[in-house]
């Protein structure tokens, strides 16, 4: 039995036409049933459906055999829980993509805050992105640990700044959030149990391989 994790929204829906190319169907829709281990077309083949930032956690200590994770995720579980611990990276899914930038209200005057070597307010979920970033920078920040809805923080005092992703910045326009530095370029990637590739090698190359050859007709 091969188990691939994955997470319910933009992944899932993004990964069907991948899996779809590798022969299996999902054969139940998450948004409809309370379900979290779904059957597919291939009776050796199942999806569980957890946490986008749980992906990574069931993918290493083999509670599932593979998953898709946005790059955000397995940068800040690598930070967290050793980098390259048991997770084998081999596919880059190109699907999923936006950015991880740094935005702040519209009257904020961001540029002369950095310049003057004022001490920001950081609110983020991505708090190993953010500190890098801002440490590369040189910029003195106070990191404030949130787990969503990021956009509320400038807006009620809590922080100067944000780290969030943003894909079509219709998040922050309509909360008058204005982007001011991009960090980096974010999509999905396949992670693989180590164990597990070597013990169902077959089973797992042949995902692989689909896959790839599902993106490079992209
Ligand atoms: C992300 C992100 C922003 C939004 C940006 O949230 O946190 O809120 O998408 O997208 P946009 O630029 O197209 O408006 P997501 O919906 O993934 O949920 P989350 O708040 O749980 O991260």
């Amino acid at each position: 039995m091969l188990t691939l994790a994955l997470s319910k929204g933009r992944i899932f829906e993004e990964t069907l036409p991948l899996l779809r190319a590798a022969g299996i169907e999902v054969t139940e829709d998450p948004e409809k049933s309370r379900k979290l281990i779904l059957a597919t077309t291939r009776p050796d083949v199942r999806v569980v459906i957890v946490r986008a930032s749980d992906v990574p956690t069931y993918v290493q200590y083999g509670g599932a055999d593979l998953g898709v994770t946005g790059l955000d995720t397995l940068i800040e579980h690598s930070a967290d829980w050793g980098r390259g611990s048991g997770l084998y990276q081999p596919l880059d899914l190109r699907i999923a993509r936006c950015r991880v930038s740094v935005a702040v209200r519209s009257d904020f005057d961001y540029a002369s805050a950095v310049r003057q070597g004022s001490r920001l307010k950081v609110a983020t979920k991505y708090v190993n992105i953010a500190r890098e970033f801002f440490a590369a920078k040189g910029v003195h920040v106070d990191m404030i640990k949130l787990y969503g809805s990021m956009e509320l923080a400038p807006l009620t005092g809590l922080a100067d700044a944000i780290v969030d992703l943003v894909s079509t910045g219709n998040t922050l326009k309509a909360n008058h959030l204005v982007e001011v530095e991009r960090i980096m370029d974010i999509s999905s990637r396949l992670v693989v149990n180590q164990a597990a590739l070597k013990l169902k090698q077959s089973a797992i190359r042949s995902v692989i391989d689909a896959f790839s050859s599902a993106i490079a007709q992209d």
